[in-house]
């Protein structure tokens, strides 16, 4: 496609083109992808774009937006093209090298948050939570989402974070120093919790971490099947780490690890909270059912697909 006459495009023309051409290419959330280029590229905020209809685009700014629409019509993820994504009411930086935080991860947050103020409520103490006393470590962080939401939530907590990609671990101490968490976080690359085993081979990087037991562990494990690459959008496929992707050939066998580690991790009456993908249930739910667990729960997302899942070290 060739760009149209940048002198005479305004932002009513630009936004009405942008989705125009992604329409076209059945890009999904045509609207919001083109609103979305349009303030990243313009550097402002949707008020003004609905304010400021009339007002003609600079060319360089129309080539920059054209661009990126065509990018994103050929199966890059947006936020790829503006570098960042909302989560937990904050902003995260996302590249390639990591997942792209999705809304249905928030309720792992929400359902640690209700879990822990009801601990506190059975042992009597007050429900409102600081943290304090706290050890917790999100396995898989990817951007740091999840172990950075937890900062800001339980300001007195200590957090660990891990990835088995050192690469991730560069942009989640990104977020992590720039939203102002990075001395409440401890990043640790590492395969699951093995930073935390005593045979383990980060001898000089873990030796002060070793001996730790979990008060909450959190994780939002890779959980799509091999099998299921050929179903899943390009924007996924093709631009989003396989790392932070597949979980085995049938998509739940990391849970298959991560669970006894977590077990052997965990605090009696420590918690586990587990991000599930959407068909994940009956083979994980399983692996609860052993004499380590107690208090098993399972909590919907929005879709009303079973996503989180819940439970408590005997
Ligand atoms: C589904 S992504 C989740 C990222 C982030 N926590 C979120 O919720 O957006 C899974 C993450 O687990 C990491 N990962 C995959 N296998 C791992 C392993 N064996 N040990 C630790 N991290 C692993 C990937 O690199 C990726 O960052």
């Amino acid at each position: 496609m060739t760009l149209p006459q940048a002198q005479s495009l305004d932002v009513r023309t630009a936004l009405k083109q942008g989705i125009h051409l992604l329409r076209e290419a059945h890009v999904p959330s045509d609207t919001l992808a083109a609103e979305l280029l349009l303030l990243h590229v313009t550097r402002r905020d949707r008020t003004w774009l609905y304010a400021h209809h009339e007002e003609l685009l600079a060319l360089e700014t129309i080539e920059l937006y054209f661009s990126l629409l065509h990018r994103r019509a050929a199966g890059e993820p947006t936020q790829h093209l503006t570098g960042k994504q909302e989560f937990w009411g904050l902003e995260f930086e996302v590249t390639p090298d990591v997942l792209i935080p999705r809304p249905e991860t928030e309720h792992l947050i929400e359902v640690t948050l209700d879990r822990l103020a009801v601990r506190e409520l059975r042992a009597g103490r007050n429900p409102k939570l600081t943290g304090e006393g706290l050890t917790t470590v999100d396995i898989g962080t990817g951007s740091g989402c999840i172990a950075i939401a937890l900062a800001k939530e339980l300001p007195a907590a200590e957090i660990y974070a891990t990835d088995i990609s050192a690469a991730a671990l560069v942009i989640a101490q990104r977020n992590a120093t720039r939203l102002g968490y990075q001395a409440r976080i401890t990043f640790l690359e590492s395969n699951l919790l093995s930073a935390f085993s005593p045979a383990s081979s980060h001898q000089s990087l873990v030796t002060n971490h070793q001996s730790l037991l979990f008060d909450l562990v959190i994780s939002n494990p890779p959980y799509i099947g091999r099998k299921e690459t050929s179903t899943l959008p390009i924007e996924v496929r093709d631009h989003e780490p396989a790392s932070a992707l597949y979980g085995g050939e049938e998509g739940y066998e990391l849970y298959g690890q991560l669970i006894p580690q977590a077990a052997r991790h965990l605090k009696p009456g420590g918690l586990l909270i587990l991000e599930l993908g959407h068909d994940s249930l009956p083979a994980v739910l399983p692996l609860l059912e052993t004499p380590e667990w107690t208090k098993v729960h399972v909590t919907n997302d929005l879709a009303g697909i079973p996503r989180v899942l819940s439970a408590e070290r005997t």
